[in-house]
């Protein structure tokens, strides 16, 4: 990372470094202090200082500190942190224009990047893209798409599923705590049904539709919401014939497949979107996250079949497929292009995964190992015989990380999983470096 600050003052925050004032340092200390007295408190972060600048995988705080991300802003960072090119992308459209309403004047970079997402989705039937700005956006219009096209209104999710905290996506969203409690009543007609989880309950898709038809009758659901890899749910991977049978289910009674790509989508699994592994066409397609590299962009992929049914600004918002945001997308693709970096989310994983079986080898405490492409994740467990989960242990060693400069993501329904959603534009010193402080963190925590 480039250091635009003075010599002078590094060597100042050297010095106040160097007094042992740790971390949060005392300008970090400063800004969260006046956060307190403002902004809500339930507006929380997982990293304990203030940021300064950043760059690829490395993050820079307030008090000069540098920490490896391997959160990658939730997800959003598959080209890294401040890439030059999404700069100067950003740069060049605002002093363009900034902002139209594409439902009063249309633009351009809304269209290339439309053409670039249905270029990427996969199968042959002609695609259409309506973008909106966050993922629960996303998932909420895949949802009214869905209903509107088969006029039916019921919609079914997954446990351990994760869409958003809107009212109708907080609905779709498994975890009380924190996301639901307390905030009912939810939308009616969400449905939920077990993920066939290979590590604890390795569904067989018969069972799974046993259990569908006792609940529903499929001729009255809209839609079936899944996400390809559950991403907050834990990074779990679904048994292999799950998504190519639940393709042919939904297409047997007419209800829309919609995969939820919002954390998978943009590369992260090794192909752009994670269903192309499982040899699958949703209906639908939602994306976000990494897809404008942070500018808040979402989108929803799917079969003109489908889109087309919805008439002129049924969906829509002031700010969707914003400009920059949009500008931002169609440099986030040419990175991912020139850089080759489905490869390397590939290369990632394999990395990731060998190390992460060396770890189960040598520490009881790892229970599972499992991922696609650089989505990987290690869940915790007090004992591997009744897989006991371990979150207290889990939120250990991702403070143990921390202290050696590493700041990780957990996952999981609950909460013992660490989960990897690192820059796919790291250098492999610094994902050496990265693993190696989460090793020692594990080894730490595994000690007592
Ligand atoms: C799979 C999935 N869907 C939807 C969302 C919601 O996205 P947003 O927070 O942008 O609304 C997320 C966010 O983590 C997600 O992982």
């Amino acid at each position: 990372m480039r250091n635009p600050l003075t010599r002078e003052r590094r060597e100042e925050e050297e010095q106040e470094k160097a007094k042992g004032l740790g971390v949060p340092g005392p300008r970090s200390q400063e800004v969260l202090r006046r956060k307190a007295q403002v902004v809500a408190p339930a507006v929380t972060s997982l990293a304990p200082f203030v940021i300064a600048e950043s760059r690829g995988a490395v993050v820079r705080d307030l008090d000069g500190n540098e920490y490896l991300d391997f959160t990658g802003g939730w997800g959003c960072l598959v080209v890294g942190h401040t890439h030059p090119k999404v700069v100067h992308a950003i740069q060049t459209q605002a002093e363009r224009f900034v902002h139209t309403d594409c439902s009063v004047i249309f633009y351009e970079p809304y269209v290339a990047l439309a053409e670039k997402l249905v270029q990427y989705a996969p199968g042959e039937r002609p695609k259409r893209v309506a973008f909106f700005n966050s993922g629960a956006e996303a998932v909420e219009n895949a949802v009214k798409i869905a209903r509107y096209h088969t006029r039916r209104r019921a919609v079914v999710v997954f446990e351990g599923a994760f869409h958003g905290r809107t009212l109708l996506t907080m609905t779709m969203t498994h975890k009380a705590q924190p996301y639901k409690a307390h905030f009912g009543p939810f939308a009616p007609d969400v449905y939920r049904l077990p993920f066939p989880n290979p590590y604890r309950n390795p569904m067989r898709f018969a069972d799974w539709e046993r259990r569908f038809k006792t609940l529903l009758d499929p001729e009255e659901v809209a839609a079936v919401v899944v996400e390809p890899v559950q991403g907050e749910g834990g990074f779990v991977v679904p048994t292999e014939e799950f998504l190519p049978e639940l393709r042919e289910f939904c297409s047997r009674h007419g209800i829309v497949l919609v995969a939820d790509e919002v954390q998978t989508g943009v590369g992260r699994t090794g192909t752009f979107f994670a269903v192309e592994q499982f040899g699958v066409e949703p209906d639908l397609i939602c994306v976000g996250k990494s897809l404008a590299s942070g500018l808040p962009l979402s989108g929803v992929v799917g079969v003109a079949d489908v889109i087309d049914s919805v008439p002129d600004s049924a969906i829509g918002g002031t700010y969707v497929g914003n400009p920059v945001a949009c500008a931002a997308g169609l440099a986030v693709i040419d990175v991912l292009e020139e850089q080759g970096l489905l490869e390397r989310a590939r290369q990632l994983g394999e990395r990731l995964e060998a190390r992460f079986l060396e770890l189960k080898r040598r520490y009881a405490l790892v229970g599972d190992v499992r991922g696609l492409g650089a989505m990987r994740a290690i869940e915790l467990v007090r004992d591997r015989e009744t897989k006991d989960p371990a979150p207290e242990e889990t939120a250990q060693i991702i403070k143990g990380a921390l202290a050696r400069g590493v700041i990780l993501a957990k996952a999981g329904l609950h909460g013992n999983v660490i989960r990897m959603l690192i820059p796919l534009v790291i250098a492999d010193e610094e994902l050496e470096r990265g693993l190696d402080a989460l090793e020692a963190a594990l080894a730490e925590v595994a000690r007592g």
